[in-house]
């Protein structure tokens, strides 16, 4: 029907937007010749602090994490948490990640910073909306309208303009090699969504696991988020139970739960210290018998322990970390799918929640 361009639903045209939607995102504000990232917000923060609900709250620990690289002191609140037991502020910059901009939660929670005389920035995808109005600063993420209720182009969205935040601020500290290898990367992802898009066996996979009784996703540093969005997709839309772990936690609990009928997606990209530590987690889970998926650009050699493969093109951490979060959509909108959910909407969920 009308809108959705031959897709089947909302959610599937707008994960194939995505490399559009990046292309806007970073329109203008990368000049990989300058070697520089211009952004039209004002902000040098000794601490950064976000709020954020949902998928928002994702792609805030992948902002904090990106932040902490840089050498800025940054954490990430759920929003909810946040408004009603706030941590001390600190001279913090309160970075509201809200692709709506009406979220109740998050406005509560950046009123309050508000409130204690503190710098607010809004990370949104919606000119005009409260957050954007409210707050001293706003980062538009650009990503054109989202219908489906599961956030997938905002997503990245967040993920990319988050990426160039940071990287404006490692700038102005002066960690000039940091930026020049980050703005190429992140002038590459677009093509590189693309690729992942044309490429992805998501679908078949989606076949094998279908109807499974849990499925785990893990990862590590800029992977753990991406983990947690994974589950969160999977959960919302196919109504299966879903979990996402950072992968060193799994041996704390979570390995209790994991069978043969337990399918664990690992995201591990790289040829790192932190690639070799997932790579020993997944021995964990493959010993247990449990079906091992690896998102990954292959340079770990983790296939080696893995039944499956999601590909992903070589690419520095935190931009692998949207080419997964893309196969990982691509899988849950599959089950889901086969299953004939309401993609677009499913039960209980809205949105925008504007309530608290
Ligand atoms: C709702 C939506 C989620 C979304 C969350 C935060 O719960 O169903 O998909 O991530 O709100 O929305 P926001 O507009 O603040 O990003």
């Amino acid at each position: 029907d009308t809108g959705k361009s031959g897709y089947d639903h909302f959610m599937l045209k707008e994960i194939h937007e995505q490399p559009r939607a990046l292309r806007q995102c970073l329109q203008g504000r990368v000049d990989e010749m300058g070697g520089r990232v211009t952004l039209d917000v004002d902000v040098d923060p000794e601490r950064v602090q976000f709020v954020a609900c949902g998928t928002s709250y994702h792609a805030a620990l992948y902002g904090a994490e990106l932040f902490r690289q840089a050498g800025v002191p940054a954490q990430a609140f759920l929003a909810s948490e946040y408004a009603t037991s706030p941590p001390p502020v600190d001279d913090a910059l309160v970075i509201g990640v809200t692709q709506s901009g009406e979220t109740a939660d998050t406005l509560s929670a950046l009123r309050e910073a508000r409130s204690r005389g503190v710098r607010t920035l809004a990370c949104t995808n919606t000119v005009g909306s409260t957050a954007a109005r409210e707050c001293d600063e706003v980062l538009y993420i650009r990503s054109g309208p989202e219908i489906g209720v599961a956030a997938t182009k905002t997503f990245a969205a967040q993920q990319t303009a988050l990426n160039a935040l940071a990287l404006s601020v490692a700038q102005e500290r002066r960690r000039a090699g940091d930026v020049r290898d980050s703005l190429s990367a992140l002038r590459e992802l677009p093509g590189d969504v693309q690729a992942v898009l044309d490429e992805s066996n998501a679908e078949a996979l989606a076949e094998e696991f279908v109807g499974a009784p849990s499925y785990f996703f893990i990862g590590r540093g800029v992977h753990f988020p991406v983990a947690l969005e994974g589950a969160l997709k999977l959960k919302e839309i196919s109504y299966g139970h879903a979990e996402g772990f950072a992968s060193g936690e799994l041996k704390h609990g979570p390995l209790a739960l994991v069978t043969d009928e337990t399918p664990v997606f690992a995201v591990v990209t790289g040829d790192g210290p932190l690639a070799t530590k997932t790579i020993g987690n997944v021995k964990e889970v493959e010993s247990r018998d449990a079906p091992v998926v690896a998102v990954t650009d292959g340079r770990s050699k983790v296939e080696r322990y893995a039944d499956h493969v999601l590909e992903i093109p070589e690419a520095p951490p935190r931009t692998a970390a949207v080419l997964a979060n893309v196969q990982l959509q691509l899988v849950a909108y599959h089950v889901a799918d086969r299953l004939g959910r309401p993609i677009d909407k499913p039960r209980n969920l809205a949105k925008s929640v504007t309530v608290e």
